[in-house]
């Protein structure tokens, strides 16, 4: 994970990476902002558009359909939509002027939440399309062909969604994102998703198991289960295995027994559904990773009432120790919100000690920012806006202190890692430890898609690199004789 910024930065995964798009005689641009469940929707899209005959294109300019598939988490997200549907406007009538047609589709968060006022005041945009219902894209985008019909679709049904999704599921290297549940029933008063993204739903264990065992048999050695709220993750057991409920262990356990699946992480978990079951599942199944994103949000308990986080700062330390007696090596990350409202000097300094007390591997951080209709919006005591700056730089330079530091201590050890990829450097290859980190070392590309041993030589605040093992470099050669 790239730490200790913002998220929107990140932006921009094109859905077209890695896609050959063989057959395809119309080509579509998705552009992702956001959260990995809209990375893993994005893929999605492009999974139930690709019978239409949509390959992907590499950039906008010149596609037949444009997709942004938006993020309405803080402000600025939001904000970025609608400069973007300026840009693209350009494009399209750019097209218009060859005789061409290029459709703009708004999906996502925004959608969901904006999707009236979208088309009041971008008549640029074709289509909007909430984050449950992109499954009826191409009815969809058949409609606004014939010029009839809706434009606007952001019915809620999660369970509709998921039960339309294709199996098939194009893989896209070594790693996949799966999603098991969507929404949230949390309510922190500070959050537009149980909004946006509606209440609690867990996917069944058959439909998710045949998800993984399909990307399995296309080489995929690692699976990121995604949810809103994954560890409140309470599925439909396989019916063979004769019903029930599982939790999130369970199906990690079964995950793990899926042949070629090494690795699973699950992303992202919420302090109260950290169950016991969940935390002894870290020290008996060795494929979860020893890497944990688990939102804190403040390290003070007037501010985490406040937030209704339904959990205190002593809940968080039990969780962590707890999860480091049956994991020593496991590292922790988190999210963390500074200058919510009423927050004082001592509320902050109640945060800066839980970071100091924890020690975090990585996390990321943000000025708390008002979203209309959530409770905090309303509340008094709203922070100034250099409060919160400096706050955050504050935090930040603590947090990324951390993260230096936990990556350091690796140097000199030797670490699995599951090569993802070629590095920027001719005849380097580059992957993930076991804690997410990022590293690169010289090594033939014939180790993409492999776990192998790495001797850790570097380290810098995002990424390690190293030498291949001695172990691995002889079971290459033979490979190669
Ligand atoms: N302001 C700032 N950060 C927020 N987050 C969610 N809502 C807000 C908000 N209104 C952060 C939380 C959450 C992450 C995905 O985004 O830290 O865990
Ligand atoms: Fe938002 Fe809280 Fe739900 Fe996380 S748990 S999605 S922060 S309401």
């Amino acid at each position: 994970m790239t730490n200790t910024h913002d998220p929107e930065q990140m932006i921009v995964t094109r859905a077209a990476e890695g896609d050959t798009g063989a057959g395809a005689t119309k080509s579509v641009y998705i552009q992702t902002y956001g959260c990995q469940m809209n990375v893993y929707d994005s893929e999605r899209m492009r999974d139930v558009l690709r019978p239409l005959g949509y390959g992907p294109a590499t950039t906008p300019a010149g596609a037949d359909l444009v997709v942004l598939n938006t993020c309405h988490i803080r402000e600025k997200a939001t904000e970025k939509v609608y400069s973007e549907i300026g840009r693209i406007k350009e494009l399209k009538d750019a097209k218009a002027a060859t005789g061409g047609q290029m459709k703009l589709v708004i999906a996502g968060c925004v959608a969901q939440a904006e999707g009236e006022e979208i088309m009041r005041r971008a008549p640029a945009v074709d289509l909007v399309v909430g984050p449950q219902a992109y499954h009826k894209l191409p009815e969809l985008i058949a409609r606004t062909a014939r010029a009839t019909g809706e434009r606007l679709e952001t019915s809620f049904d999660a369970v509709e969604k998921f039960d339309s999704l294709p199996v098939r599921r194009e893989a896209d290297g070594p790693t996949a994102f799966v999603s098991v549940q969507e929404g949230c029933d949390k309510f922190c008063s500070f959050c537009v998703v149980p909004y946006t993204r509606g209440a609690e739903y867990s996917r069944g264990a058959d439909a998710i198991l045949a998800e993984v065992r399909n990307l399995a048999a296309q080489g995929v050695r690692e699976v990121t289960l995604l949810g809103q709220n994954v560890n409140a993750w309470h599925g439909a057991a396989p019916k063979l295995d004769g019903g029930g409920i599982w939790g999130l262990a369970r199906l990690a356990e079964e995950i793990a027994k899926v042949g070629g699946i090494a690795r699973i992480r699950y992303t992202t978990s919420h302090p109260q559904d950290m169950d016991d079951e969940l935390i002894a599942a870290h020290g008996s199944n060795p494929a979860l990773m020893p890497y944990l994103h688990l939102p804190v949000q403040s390290g003070s308990d007037r501010v985490l009432k406040a937030m209704n986080r339904k959990h205190g700062r002593d809940r968080f330390f039990e969780i962590v120790e707890r999860l480091r007696a049956v994991r020593p090596d496991l590292a922790m990350a988190s999210d963390f919100i500074v200058g919510f409202p009423g927050e004082t000097d001592r509320d902050f300094e109640d945060t800066m000690d839980l970071v100091r007390r924890v020690g975090f591997a990585g996390a990321y951080s943000f000025k708390y920012s008002r979203r209309p209709g959530t409770p905090a919006a309303e509340m008094y005591g709203q922070v100034p806006e250099e409060v919160k700056d400096a706050r955050l730089q504050a935090l930040q330079a603590l947090l990324v202190e951390q993260q230096k530091a936990f990556n350091a201590s690796k140097v000199g050890t030797t670490i699995p890692v599951l090569f993802t990829h070629k590095g920027r450097n001719p005849g380097q290859i580059a992957g993930r430890s076991p804690w997410q980190q990022a590293v690169h070392c010289d090594g033939p590309d014939n180790l993409i898609g492999q776990i192998a041993d790495v001797t850790v030589v570097g380290s810098s605040q995002n990424s390690l690199s190293g030498t291949l093992a001695s172990t691995t470099v002889m079971a290459t050669a033979t490979a190669f004789a």
